[in-house]
């Protein structure tokens, strides 16, 4: 091999080495200019051709030519590689799972009281009760007075009363409701019977443990006309618990008991079991009380300006709170109100699912 081929073959590597060595358009196309461009090294060399004798010229030009069309058939090659794993690097990085489910924005969960109070006006609503509504800070005389709680009388103490400090022209002090009822008597005093209302809200009275917080839920039902009796009041009430748990052998027990509101009165238990830190409704040898309830007491109805000799009716309030413990098994009332996080991420529910009779209200 004499000393000018021997040049192209240095020059060969020399060239090779870094085509290898190029890995994107750019640098690829700066060597291609480099070497075969109309001022590249090979173009150069090709000008040089002329200067040859005959025979030098015939080695070297095929050996050149040789040279040119590897350069150029490696540089399409390499271009065409790279391009092709750039669209493979686009196509896997653009690319959409259309099987995968839509990503759900993260929206918080429902508080279990929301979501119990959302069922309770599902269930309510189609035995045909209307949605009331009342203030938490009511007067003495909603609270207590037309509820036929005697006017200092000691059964106000045991509702464990918050009194607001200011007192009005005639010395009263408002309170924060001790419980829903008070919306009894603004409805009937607004609207004649036939009535058949709910109310939901908060309520308040001076208690902590693990079935009691200072601020609670309960949901007051009261139903006016000429003949609604204690049956009555029994059928919606074991319907409604029935249809609130989902399960036909709820348990239920009627007890006697007295409030100055209602004549005869009931309050009722549920039957659960509370053994092993939760509570599971529907077995079990435990109680928790979940409702009071009645006939409404004829001063009631004349403090509402309603004729006792007339009309009469049936009333109920129940404690939301307690039901979200029984259904959801909460062992304890006072995490509702701790407002943690991990504890509302893992009772909460979605806020997609709205509760509604037909896809269930659980
Ligand atoms: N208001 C009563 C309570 O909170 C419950 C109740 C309501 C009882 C309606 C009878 C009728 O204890």
């Amino acid at each position: 091999m004499d000393a000018t081929t021997n040049d192209l073959t240095v020059l060969e590597r020399d060239l090779m080495a870094r085509l290898d060595a190029a890995n994107d358009e750019a640098s690829l196309e700066a060597l291609r200019v480099e070497a075969l461009g109309k001022q590249g090294s090979i173009s150069a060399l090709m000008r040089n051709l002329g200067t040859m004798s005959p025979d030098e010229r015939k080695t070297y030009g095929a050996a050149l030519n040789v040279l040119k069309d590897k350069l150029t058939e490696t540089i399409l090659t390499k271009k065409a590689g790279i391009a092709e794993a750039e669209l493979d690097r686009q196509l896997q990085s653009e690319a959409v799972d259309v099987t995968l489910p839509p990503v759900k924005p993260r929206l918080g969960t429902i508080h279990p009281v929301s979501q119990v109070m959302e069922e309770l006006a599902q269930i309510f609503g189609e035995m045909g009760f209307a949605l009331e509504e009342g203030p938490d800070i009511e007067t003495d005389f909603n609270n207590f007075t037309a509820l036929n709680f005697p006017p200092k009388h000691p059964a106000r103490e045991t509702h464990d009363t918050f009194f607001m400090n200011a007192r009005d022209e005639k010395g009263e002090r408002k309170v924060l409701r001790t419980h829903t009822s008070p919306v009894q008597v603004r409805t009937m005093l607004k609207q004649k019977p036939p009535i058949r209302m709910i109310c939901m809200g908060r309520t308040f009275r001076k208690d902590s443990d693990a079935t009691h917080t200072p601020m609670f839920h309960q949901i007051e039902g009261l139903v006016i006309d000429e003949t609604s009796t204690m049956a009555d009041l029994k059928s919606v009430l074991i319907a409604a618990i029935k249809a609130y748990f989902e399960v036909d052998d709820v348990r239920l027990r009627f007890r006697p008991h007295h409030f100055p509101f209602t004549e005869p009165s009931a309050e009722v238990d549920v039957g659960c079991d509370r053994s092993g830190g939760q509570i599971k409704i529907g077995t079990g040898e435990d109680w928790l009380e979940i409702l009071g309830c009645g006939m409404v007491h004829p001063n009631v109805l004349k403090q509402c300006g309603l004729d006792p000799e007339k009309y009469q009716g049936y009333a109920f309030g129940m404690g939301i709170d307690r039901l979200a413990m029984l259904k959801y098994g909460m062992p304890d009332l006072r995490d509702f109100f701790a407002a943690d996080t991990r504890w509302l991420k893992h009772y909460g529910f979605s806020p997609y699912l709205l509760p509604g009779l037909a896809q269930g209200v659980g």
